[in-house]
């Protein structure tokens, strides 16, 4: 018999300070129009000078914990997953452990970029069955703006900051996580890359002249690809746990693009009501848009007990994946 793993308990945090659309327009050559035809973006929120990553990570942690009714004591793991870590060493999930006070906790990040929270879970999720552990926190947190180079109009629309943490922990048989699975295909490493900064380039005046420690995107091939996986990938996971597509209550996908979201859903032949989106709100945060999605969800009630809820996400890498859960 193995143990069924599921989340018990959702926080979320994010600067408080916005960039809105009409903000955008006074620093590049953009519209609100534009943006939001193409993107379903309005604002984002952007963390200030002196805000990082590992900040809003604690933030929407203690809150998971909280509500999961636990103590950080009680968790043995702690997986960050980010693409943007307070530094390149120690790992942000290490920074977070200290800061919460787990001290029974191996904190870690796992860097998949916009997938990052689905390979955390998928991670965690087998941990928990097999009884290696029995309480995890997953958090996806990312300070984007920090990477944006806010004279290129194609990615600076995009991205915001934020972080979602989810408390893993035993739950009954038929509840909890049913069926998950994480992809990757690195040839696609140009799509969405930051070359600069690691030890292929390193860091000088040059590489940060040339502004290669920026995100550099190719949305368009990018669009593409994103749609094509994440309308796999999911429904292959909802016939692995052996439902249909008509069994989902709601469709939580990472937060890339009001478009990309629709074509995922109308691939996968999901109405429109039954898929979230807060894209408006917060823009694309990463890893961080799923827990941002399903906290708020769990928090409105729009996720009930006993709902089957789809999570599908891609990324820089390319990573993708899919995850299906009972709550
Ligand atoms: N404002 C105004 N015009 C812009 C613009 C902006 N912010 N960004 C790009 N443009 C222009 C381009 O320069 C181009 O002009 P041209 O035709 O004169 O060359 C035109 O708009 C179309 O550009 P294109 O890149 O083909 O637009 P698009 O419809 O593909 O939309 C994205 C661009 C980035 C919004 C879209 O490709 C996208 O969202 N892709 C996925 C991005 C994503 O999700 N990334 C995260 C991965 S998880």
């Amino acid at each position: 018999m193995t143990q069924n793993a599921g989340i018990i308990g959702m926080g979320h945090a994010y600067p408080s300070a916005t960039l809105t659309n009409a903000d955008l327009e006074k620093i590049v050559e953009t519209s609100d129009e534009w943006i939001t035809t193409r993107t379903g973006i309005k604002q984002r929120h952007k963390a200030a000078d002196n805000e990082y990553t590992s900040q809003f990570g604690v933030l929407a942690a203690r809150q998971a914990l909280e509500r999961a009714g636990l103590e950080p004591t009680d968790v043995e793991l702690i997986v960050c997953a980010t693409t943007t870590p307070d530094q390149i060493m120690p790992s942000t999930g290490a920074i977070i452990q200290a800061q919460l006070g787990a001290s029974n906790a191996a904190g870690m990040d796992i860097f998949a970029a916009c997938s990052g929270f689905l390979y955390g879970l998928t991670m965690v999720e087998s941990m928990i069955r097999t009884g290696q552990i029995r309480h995890a926190l997953v958090i996806g947190a990312e300070v984007l703006t920090k990477y944006v180079d806010y004279t290129d109009r194609s990615t600076c629309v995009i991205f915001g900051d934020g972080a979602g943490a989810a408390v893993l922990g035993p739950v009954p048989a038929e509840k909890g996580i049913l069926a998950t699975k994480i992809r990757s295909d690195g040839r696609y490493e140009e799509q969405l890359y930051a070359p600069g900064g690691g030890t292929k380039l390193g860091t000088s005046h040059k590489t940060i002249d040339d502004g290669l420690h920026f995100f550099k995107m190719k949305g368009n091939e990018l669009f593409k690809v994103a749609v094509r996986s994440m309308a796999e990938i999911s429904a292959e996971v909802i016939e692995n746990a052996g439902y249909a597509v008509a069994d989902i209550d709601l469709v939580v996908p990472h937060q890339a693009n009001q478009r990309i979201t629709d074509a995922v859903a109308s691939r996968l032949g999901v109405p429109e009501e039954k898929v979230y989106s807060n894209i408006a709100e917060h823009g694309n945060t990463s890893s961080a848009s799923i827990p941002i999605a399903l906290d708020e969800c769990i928090q409105t009630g729009k996720i009930k007990e006993g709902d089957l809820v789809l999570l599908t996400a891609f990324g820089g890498g390319a990573t993708w994946g899919s995850t299906l859960i009972r709550f």
